[in-house]
């Protein structure tokens, strides 16, 4: 699928955001090696800690309906801040793609990146 759809899937998937405390609402959309896509949305907790995040929800989802070959995410936060996958985000993705490719967008920027480059030496 080109970036430019993937980019708009994943901006709808922002729109399910439940971002009640920090209003920074993500969307990310994951293609899988065979084509098939994944969305998630970041989904906040009373008790913070417990926020899962917009890309570990896509791939949760993706691993629990089966697929693990990952070709590209694209995430996105209707913010002037850029939603750059925070750590544990990375070593997630590290456990199924070490070069994922990842582009990352918001309302001003695209910036385009791969999962080795944001989480050198994984673990
Ligand atoms: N967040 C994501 O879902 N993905 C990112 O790449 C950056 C941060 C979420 C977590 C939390 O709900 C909110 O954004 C603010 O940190």
């Amino acid at each position: 699928m080109k970036d430019e759809k993937l980019i708009n899937i994943a901006k709808n998937s922002a729109r399910n955001a439940y971002a009640p405390y920090s209003n920074y609402k993500v969307g990310a959309a994951l293609q899988t090696k065979n084509g098939k896509i994944f969305t998630g949305c970041n989904v906040e907790n009373a008790s913070y800690g417990l926020t899962m995040c917009a890309e570990r929800t896509a791939i949760f989802k993706a691993v629990s309906e089966g697929e693990k070959e990952f070709e590209k995410m694209v995430i996105f936060a209707d913010s002037g801040k850029m939603p750059y996958p925070c750590g544990a985000c990375r070593q997630v993705i590290s456990e199924f793609s070490k070069d994922m490719k990842i582009i990352v967008v918001n309302n001003d920027n695209i910036y385009e990146t791969n999962n080795a480059k944001l989480l050198p030496k994984q673990f």
